[in-house]
């Protein structure tokens, strides 16, 4: 069970103090978006670039981004995971093996409207798959719970390989998770939660304390 923190809603003028505050993530999520395939604009490669020269947490870097056949590869060189969207992408199988070549944790995303089925030849490809549990493009919106039929049927297709992740993003709280680790996730994006906690560290903790009571359940 891995917490993944999501900066978005984090103080953006202060991103190192700001990840500072989470050592107990399992990486940091890196939400990266660029105004054309979602409608928010955050940051974009030289920031990224920043933040990895800051800290020595993992990074996770979630592209919603135009292009990703482009610009996938190159954000590999600065994290240890790189997830894009199929809905963007011209060639998803060659972007995963574009980003393994530089050793970095290959994955791609699914927007709630898009099947787990129609990227199923990908799976073997990847080290992690992103089921969304939101429209991408903001956080602080609520949870689809509608979503965990598509967590059980990629859990289903996923099988049992422990090196697979299957992650979910948008409205990952107290109130949510145990829903989404029972329907096979492992890790878990968690963007107000953590930073409105008083203490996110200890949010991220509890997060992770409650995924592993609800799989195990
Ligand atoms: C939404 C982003 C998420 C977002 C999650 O497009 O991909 O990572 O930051 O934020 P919360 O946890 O607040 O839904
Ligand atoms: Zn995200």
């Amino acid at each position: 069970m891995r917490i993944t923190p999501s900066i978005l809603n984090a103080d953006l003028s202060r991103l190192a103090e700001e990840i500072a505050r989470i050592p107990s993530s399992d990486m940091v999520h890196l939400d990266v978006m660029d105004g054309h395939f979602v409608p928010n604009l955050t940051f974009g490669i030289a920031v990224v670039e920043s933040i990895r020269a800051n800290t020595s947490l993992k990074l996770d870097a979630h592209l919603m981004i135009e292009d990703p056949d482009l610009w996938a590869p190159r954000y590999a060189e600065f994290v240890d995971s790189v997830t894009f969207h199929v809905e963007a992408a011209r060639d998803p199988a060659l972007i995963l093996k574009e980003i393994k070549a530089r050793s970095t944790r290959a994955a791609f995303a699914l927007k709630p409207g898009t099947s787990i089925e129609s990227c199923a030849d990908l799976i073997p490809l990847a080290d992690m798959v992103l089921i969304m549990t939101v429209e991408p493009g903001f956080g602080g919106q609520s949870f689809m719970h509608e979503m965990m039929e598509k967590v059980r049927r990629t859990r289903a297709l996923i099988g049992e390989e422990k090196s697979i992740y299957l992650q979910v993003d948008g409205g990952v709280s107290l109130d949510t998770i145990g829903e989404a680790a029972a329907a096979g996730a492992d890790t878990f994006v968690a963007g107000s939660a953590v930073f409105k906690a008083e203490e996110p560290d200890a949010m991220v903790r509890l997060l992770r304390e409650k995924a592993h009571a609800s799989h195990a359940q």
